[in-house]
């Protein structure tokens, strides 16, 4: 069949893709099949690798990231993102509010009588994530930056446009008013707690190191050559400034046909305009008690926000007055960033050990003298791999600084007794160059931070092994918690997953730390588990890189496990959330022998019986969804989830309602709807389908 030439076959597919992506997420009326749809992105997708030179940041792939960039370019900015000062507690802002003033004064700018105070503030809570520039182009996202060192930023325009919350234009003729030549944004990447909890349980399940904080996370998300990386990472935007805007930036307020006479104008306008501005977190007008007790307001509540947060930035609302305290060493006079107390403590370092993870990875492990920080007690931090030990010189017996943020691991930041130089101290660790466990030899691939035991049979990985192969999200088999697969493993009644399915009632119920009704119990739980979805089957492998999303995902598109085992690279990277590096991992699992023995051993006499994975659709079924509130996910996003899961959107509280999702600052709906016995959930419960609705 013939369809003309790419060039006018490109064009025809992105006007029909635009088209229906208009008809589906702006009408909420889809006109073909979603999987009609995707064979039209598919089909566009292939005819643009085949022709780079045809090739248009406007495209509709473009949303959902491209090939992987060799390196960042560069961004030189003509105006610098300048960093903040900080301050800690009441007194260090009441000194900023001096500051201010005395400055003021000294330029002759007074709130005279009648006239509003000059330094009016507004406050903004502070998320530690990313700082990035998103450049708008003629109402068009053109490239997006991190700070780097404010004035050069590595350009990661392609993953920015994998972000859902990264508006790709700027809407023409909407009440929001002219759209600038030239617009740059700035804001900060993060990710919600959650999520990133979520993030590094499965790398930890994984075998890969654990991201140390959220911030980490976002930057590393953001950081990132294969764009499909960052768009599996559920990363979100809150915009709080602007950098340059024509015409405009070299005219003093109002800005030619800008209205922008303080920061709040800014900020309102950059949320008529589309932008994700965390306007919860924001107040204003504020003298510097208000500023106090936004403060004081802010760190109390913080631990219930889901996203977190180190602090306020506390900025002086006019721009005019902005202007004329200008900036000292690459920080503006007029803003800074007010600082909680973090969660940190003091310890001594009793022991450094390693633990051995699921792939091999070797993590160094502090075992600490037992300290209390914000009511958890703390005996064990991670020192995450060789290089961060070298680099903070810990060693036993040192005294150190740890920190524990949010749910992650707590970490030790510092050694005092390094920075001390204090006497006699004990000699620097190592990480053995055999698996203390197992006895094989301890590899460090190049590129990579984590060592490795290269023992394909060692103890420690398969108990892990076979942790995360009984799962719950894997072939959840209950009551076989760690004690008691370390003791199946020792006993010799388990080496490897299908030895499971051999296990008879006798030897169980003699184990010492089973009784006869455990040893029931568990009997049957195996026995439940015989029929496993291919995409449990598939994640309870517990292949590098293949985590309980994507198991689902190949599950779906293969059919079967063999059609999974005999797949291509190629076939494999068809999959749109597969990279190059996954396509190997999974490659690699199936052809080495310890691979292909596990799951031929699985299979061989009906051991297991694996259904086929059910289809995405259907888990909303039948049931209808309202939301209110600011949610995450953009409204049309969650739509679509909805519509894809074969559920329906309504617009308005009433009896057909099933669930009310609830984002943040939710309206009057919540009431009406609990006096309707409506049920209401979280987005996160909504997104993962945990409120009894789901599959
Ligand atoms: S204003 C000159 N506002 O904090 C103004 N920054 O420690 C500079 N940040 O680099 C930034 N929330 O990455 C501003 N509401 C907010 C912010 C914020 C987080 C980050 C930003 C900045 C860093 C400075």
């Amino acid at each position: 069949m013939t369809r003309g030439s790419p060039r006018s076959r490109i064009r025809e597919l992105r006007r029909q893709i635009r088209y229906h992506n208009d008809r589906y997420y702006r009408d909420d009326a889809p006109v073909i099949p979603d999987a009609e749809y995707d064979a039209l992105f598919r089909e566009l997708a292939r005819l643009e690798e085949a022709h780079p030179e045809l090739f248009d940041p406007d495209s509709p792939t473009q949303r959902v990231g491209a090939e992987p960039v060799e390196s960042f370019g560069t961004v030189v900015r003509e105006l610098p993102m300048l960093s903040l000062q900080n301050a800690f507690g009441e007194e260090e802002l009441r000194e900023f509010d001096a500051r201010v003033r005395r400055h003021l004064e000294s330029r002759g700018v007074a709130g005279g009588r009648g006239r509003k105070d000059p330094c009016a503030y507004t406050a903004e809570v502070k998320i530690d994530g990313l700082a990035v520039e998103l450049t708008y182009e003629k109402g068009s996202f053109v490239r997006g930056a991190t700070r780097g060192d404010g004035v050069r930023g590595e350009d990661v325009t392609a993953n920015l446009k994998t972000i859902p919350d990264v508006p790709l234009a700027i809407p023409r003729n909407s009440s929001a008013g002219p759209v600038p030549e030239v617009l740059d944004v700035r804001g900060e990447i993060f990710m919600d707690r959650d999520d990133f909890a979520g993030l590094n349980r499965g790398r930890e399940r994984l075998g890969e190191a654990a991201f140390a904080n959220p911030r980490n996370a976002a930057a590393g998300s953001v950081r990132q050559l294969d764009p499909r990386v960052t768009a599996s990472r559920r990363l979100r935007l809150w915009v709080y400034g602007i950098g340059r805007i024509d015409p405009g930036a070299s005219v003093p307020p109002p800005f030619g046909p800008f209205l922008f006479a303080t920061h709040r104008d800014v900020l309102d306008r950059l949320h008529a305009w589309g932008f994700p501005v965390n306007r919860g977190g924001t107040r204003g007008s504020l003298d510097i008690e208000g500023v106090i007790a936004f403060y004081q307001e802010v760190e109390a509540g913080k631990d219930s926000l889901p996203y977190e947060i180190d602090g306020i930035v506390v900025k002086v609302d006019e721009l005019a007055v902005q202007r004329e305290l200008g900036e000292v060493a690459r920080s503006p006079r007029w803003a800074i960033a007010a600082k909680f107390s973090p969660d940190r403590a003091e310890t001594t370092v009793e022991e450094i050990v390693v633990s051995v993870g699921r792939t091999g990875t070797i993590t160094p492990v502090a075992i600490l003298s037992p300290v209390t920080v914000r009511g958890v007690k703390v005996r064990r931090a991670t020192l995450h791999n060789q290089d961060n030990v070298d680099a903070k010189d810990i060693r036993v017996g040192d005294r150190v600084v740890i920190q524990r943020a949010g749910d992650v691991i707590p970490e030790v930041v510092e050694s005092l007794s390094a920075k001390r130089g204090a006497p006699g101290r004990g000699s620097p660790f190592r990480i053995p160059d055999r698996c203390p466990i197992c006895g094989s030899a301890v590899t460090r691939a190049a590129g990579e931070a984590a060592h490795r035991c290269t023992g394909t049979d060692c103890v420690a990985r398969r108990k892990e092994s076979l942790r995360h192969f009984v799962s719950k999200n894997a072939m959840d088999i209950d009551g076989l918690g760690p004690k008691v697969l370390s003791a199946l493993v020792d006993e010799g009644l388990v080496a490897e997953p299908a030895d499971l399915y051999r296990l008879e009632r006798e030897p169980l119920a003699g184990l010492d730390r089973l009784g006869a009704k455990s040893a029931d119990n568990l009997v049957r739980a195996v026995e439940r588990s015989r029929t496993p979805t291919l995409g449990r089957f598939l994640f309870a492998l517990g292949i590098p890189h293949v985590g309980e999303h994507l198991s689902g995902v190949l599950a779906r598109r293969f059919g079967t496990i063999g059609a999974i085992r005999a797949a291509t690279p190629e076939e494999l990277s068809a999959v749109h959330e597969v990279g190059p590096e996954v396509a190997r991992s999974i490659r690699d699992y199936f052809e080495s022998a310890e691979g292909r023995r596990t799951v031929d051993h699985l299979l061989e006499n009906g051991t297991l019986a694996i259904r086929p994975e059910p289809p995405a659709e259907g888990v909303f079924a039948g049931k209808t969804f309202l939301f209110t509130g600011t949610l995450g996910l953009p409204r049309a996003k969650a739509k679509e989830i909805v519509r894809r899961g074969g559920g329906t959107v309504a617009t308005a509280v009433s009896r057909r309602v099933d669930y009310l999702v609830a984002g943040e600052n939710p309206g009057s709906k919540i009431a009406k709807a609990k006096e309707m016995g409506i049920r209401v959930i979280s987005e996160r419960e909504f997104l993962e389908g945990e409120f009894g609705g789901g599959a």
